[in-house]
């Protein structure tokens, strides 16, 4: 037998063989052992329920858990407006609050929203990428509820915490005055 020839057969041997014996052994993995609070929070008008460590973002829970894929992650700092829901009727950036200060809250996310905005947003062909839309609409609507008359400027204010990498801004802020000319 050639060298090469003996090579591989040492190689296919074990599993020929069954060297590897079977074990039908329960092996629990480690997160098995470990317990997560629980925290309860009306998410669109439903109550969830989830299990997380205390460290957990709610952005981490809407995506990762709840299946939540409108709520972005941008920057993880505050600063590009891209993870904005609503929590208790406010504005806040999911990517820095944790589940925890979300027990009992109410949050809204763009899934359980049915404003003239969403489609004043299609009419202007506002969305490049779209990345950055749940959240400036999050915001928008918000802006509207409190003032339903709002100046270019005071639009461009409301926004000024949301970063849109594909430089959609203007056709964002004819969106919203689409709106707001039908009243
Ligand atoms: S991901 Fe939250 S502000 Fe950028
Ligand atoms: S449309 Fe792409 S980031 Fe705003």
């Amino acid at each position: 037998m050639t060298g090469l020839a003996t090579l591989f057969r040492q190689t296919k041997s074990p599993t020929n063989k069954k060297s590897f014996p079977k074990r039908d052994i329960f092996i629990p993995t480690a997160l098995s052992f470990i317990h997560m609070p629980e925290y309860r929070f009306n998410l669109n008008g439903e109550n969830k329920q989830v299990s997380a460590s205390s460290n957990t973002t709610l952005l981490q829970v809407l995506r990762n858990e709840l299946g939540v894929f409108s709520v972005r992650y941008g920057c993880g700092k505050e600063q590009c407006g891209a993870c904005v829901v609503l929590r208790d009727g406010k504005s806040t950036h999911a990517c820095t609050a944790l589940v925890h200060e979300c027990q009992d809250s109410s949050i809204s996310t763009i899934e359980g929203q049915q404003h003239p905005l969403q489609q004043a947003l299609i009419a202007e062909n506002a969305g490049q990428c779209g990345y950055c839309l749940s959240g400036i609409t999050m915001t928008a609507i918000t802006m509207l509820e409190e003032n339903p008359n709002p100046d270019r400027k005071q639009i461009q204010e409301a926004l000024a915490g949301h970063l849109c990498r594909c430089g959609a801004h203007n056709r964002i802020i004819k969106a919203i005055e689409r709106v707001i000319a039908r009243g």
